[in-house]
This record gives structure tokens, C-alpha cells and sequence, in this order.
């Protein structure tokens, strides 16, 4: 397939047919990931820089080791330590880091639409990882691909529940569009006050009690408490959400007996998942890392080196 995009933005870009062949390209860096030697050259020369103005160990961290991993070069800018603490705009880092000619900017920020922003005025490309509440799309498609590994005859028939603070998660609202685009149907559950206000058009069914939500699931994907994007009074008792809303052994006695957990991480143990739970055999939650350098690597080979034909061999 010709890549047909400049940028990652959003998953609502993409076909499920694109959001499929992101699995296959990831198949392929998936094995390489498992050589001894865990390079190829297929980014030599290209150039990566990680903007990202907001904290991230998995997401920053994957991508740094995915560009090497191509042989890319990569650069990092975080906002400590850079003139975006000495109050120089977005655009004009933005500009400031293409007049260095990069092949591609992953970045990272805290107001929705900020990758936009830079693809709008930015001839090279642009990968969103992670901006305000909005979107999530590199995280979505190595969730999808964790599953995709698991459920190799597809989606459809499957059943995914996202149980906590969808309100503040740039990562349900991606992941919804991910699952429903493959045929899973998509269950939320959490408070009343961390669920969004136009939640009942959204295509998913909406549960309040986390037995009923859990009940025939095939996967769970648990959301972290996202505290520092809340504003005060949305929960009463922090103890007492983590017994109703943090998912336990109890809520999952009748979900499907190859239930899947899964988390993006950070996760809050004993908050939104039992510590168990997050080590238990069926837990995704590492998988996910491992999934997120080859769906990364993926993503910089179709936006970095977009006429290169993939050659692992060299
Ligand atoms: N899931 C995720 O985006 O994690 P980081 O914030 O550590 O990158």
C-alpha cells in the first residue's frame, strides 16, 4: 500500500484497510525487535525530532528506541530546558525545529489540536503522540495491535470494555475509534461525573456498574485517574471510586474466561487496577510496550521514509 498520509493526527483519518496495514508493517519490526541485532537501515539518513511538551516514559521512550531501531537519527526537545520556558510559541519552536530539516516530528502537548497546529504549517510530517484530551492515535493503534495478536481472526464479535476517567482520555476517545472502525463493539463504564457530557451519541453502550459492564467482555482496557486534568469535586473519595471503579477479581466473574486486561500506563495500582490484576497471565499490560516500538517503528517508516519500498533484508 502507498502510504497516503503526510501525517498522524487522528485515527479518524485513517481506513480500517490503513489501520490494518499499520499491523502488518508492524508484524514485520515486530520480528526484527526479536534479532540479536535489532537494526535495520531502512530510515538511514532521516531525521526524527521528539518535541514533547508534556511528561512521557512509554510513548517518548519507544519512539526514541523505534527511529534508532531504523537507524534514523532522533533528537529530543522537552519543555523543560527549551525557550518555550521563556515564552517563545508553539509556532515558532515549530518553526525554529523544521529550519533543521527534520523528516518528522513526533509531539506531545497539552492543548487539543497542537499537532494539527504544526502539520498545518509544516512541510514534514507530523505524528500526534498524545495531545490534551482530544486524541491518542499511536497509542490506539498499538492497542489494536496487542489484540489484533490475540484475536488474529479479527474484531468483529468482540466486546471491549473501557472502565474509568474517560471524561479526561485522549486514549478512550481514539481507542473507540479504533475498535468500532475493526468491528468490536465498545462498552464504557465509569462515574457519572468522568464520563463525557455527550457520551450518549458516542457509538458505545454505557454502564454505571462494572459487574454488568464486565459481564461476557473479551478485554478490558483500564483508564488512569487522571487527577491532574480534573478539576476539583468530580469525586467524592478516592478510596471509595478505587472499590466501585477500579477493576478487581470480582468484577470480572463473568466476563469471557479469556479475558483480557489491558492498560496504557501510567497505571495507579490499587486505583483503577488491582496490582494483581495489572501482573495477572491475561494482563496485556507489557505487551502493550513491546506492541508500541513496533507499531512506532511502523509509523516512522510510513511517515519518515515515505517512498521507501520495506526492504528488512538490507
Ligand atoms: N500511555 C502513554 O502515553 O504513556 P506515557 O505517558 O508514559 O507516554
Amino acid at each position: 500500500m502507498q502510504w497516503p498520509h503526510k501525517d498522524l493526527l487522528d485515527i479518524s483519518q485513517l481506513s480500517p484497510e490503513e489501520i490494518r496495514h499499520v499491523f502488518e508493517v508492524a508484524a514485520r519490526f515486530d520480528e526484527v525487535n526479536t534479532r540479536s541485532v535489532k537494526k535495520v537501515p531502512v530510515l538511514k539518513g532521516k531525521s526524527v525530532v521528539l518535541f514533547f511538551a508534556e511528561p512521557s516514559t512509554r510513548t517518548k521512550m519507544s519512539f526514541d528506541v523505534a527511529g534508532k531501531r531504523l537507524s534514523a537519527d532522533t533528537f529530543s526537545l522537552a519543555k523543560s530546558g527549551s525557550s518555550l520556558q521563556k515564552g517563545e510559541s508553539l509556532k515558532d519552536t515549530a518553526l525554529t525545529l523544521q529550519a533543521m530539516h527534520p523528516d518528522c516530528i513526533v509531539i506531545r502537548h497539552t492543548s487539543s489540536g497542537a499537532a494539527r497546529f504544526l502539520a498545518e504549517r509544516l512541510s514534514c510530517s507530523v505524528i500526534n503522540a498524545g495531545d490534551g484530551w482530544h486524541a491518542h492515535p499511536t497509542q490506539a493503534l498499538l492497542d489494536g495491535f496487542s489484540l489484533h495478536r490475540k484475536w488474529p481472526a479479527g474484531f468483529t464479535g468482540k466486546t471491549v470494555l473501557i472502565l474509568g476517567d474517560v471524561a479526561h482520555s485522549r486514549v478512550a476517545r481514539s481507542d473507540i475509534l479504533m475498535l468500532t472502525m475493526l468491528g468490536a463493539r465498545v462498552r464504557l463504564c465509569g462515574p457519572r461525573t468522568l464520563l463525557p457530557a455527550g457520551v450518549g451519541t458516542w457509538p458505545v453502550e454505557v454502564f454505571s456498574d462494572v459487574k454488568k459492564a464486565c459481564r461476557d467482555v473479551d478485554a478490558v482496557i483500564c483508564l488512569r485517574l487522571q487527577l491532574e486534568r480534573q478539576e476539583a469535586g468530580l469525586l467524592p473519595d478516592l478510596r471509595e471510586y478505587a472499590m466501585t471503579y477500579g477493576l478487581n477479581e470480582t468484577h470480572l466473574d463473568q466476563a469471557s474466561p479469556d479475558v483480557l486486561i489491558m492498560h496504557p500506563g501510567p497505571m495507579n495500582r490499587g486505583v483503577e487496577i488491582a496490582s494483581g490484576l495489572a501482573d495477572a497471565g491475561n494482563s496485556l499490560v507489557l505487551d502493550q510496550v513491546s506492541s508500541g516500538v513496533a507499531v512506532r517503528m511502523a509509523l516512522l517508516y510510513l511517515h519518515a521514509g515515505r517512498s521507501r519500498e520495506l526492504t528488512l533484508q538490507e
